[in-house]
């Protein structure tokens, strides 16, 4: 459904797409932390007719991180695209911090928890 597309930090492409987003109060409640942008950060940016339904985040070159797809778009697969996608340009072992609602997909993915941290659950995949 989604056309995925993978974006640089620094893409002017990754700014327009995620304009809404940045210091969204909403998302940054859902993900449970701030919503950053740097330069040596990697995106999963999934698209529908033109429009951003969700993003996915890749710091340090191995850890997942800001994944969020709208209300209106979940529990369609998108996130689990989206893991895909970020296992298709990354090797080796990669971690993630996980929310409740993504464990499932990341579960399904191969990834095994490995710790808690307050709601949120560590997660890691050996490869
Ligand atoms: C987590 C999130 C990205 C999932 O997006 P999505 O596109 O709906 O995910 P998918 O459709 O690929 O997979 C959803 C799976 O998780 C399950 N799921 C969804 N919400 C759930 C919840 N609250 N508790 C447990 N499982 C849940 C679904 O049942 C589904 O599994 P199924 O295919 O066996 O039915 C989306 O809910 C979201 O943006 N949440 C708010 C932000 C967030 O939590 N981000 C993750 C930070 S690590």
């Amino acid at each position: 459904m989604a056309q995925l597309v993978t974006l640089r930090g620094d893409s002017s492409v990754l700014t327009a797409a995620m304009a809404e987003f940045w210091g969204s109060v909403i998302v940054e409640r859902e993900l449970g932390a701030t919503l950053r942008n740097s330069r040596d950060k990697m995106w999963v940016v999934a698209f529908f007719d033109g429009s951003t339904i969700g993003f996915s985040g890749i710091v340090s070159g191995s850890h997942f991180c800001s994944a969020y797809v709208l209300p209106a778009f979940r529990q369609r697969g998108v996130y689990g695209e989206m893991i895909q996608e970020r296992l298709a340009v990354t090797s080796g072992t990669v971690t993630t911090i996980a929310s409740e609602a993504s464990r499932t997909a990341l579960v399904r993915s191969g990834f095994a928890q490995t710790g808690k941290r307050g709601r949120f659950f560590k997660m890691e995949l050996v490869r």
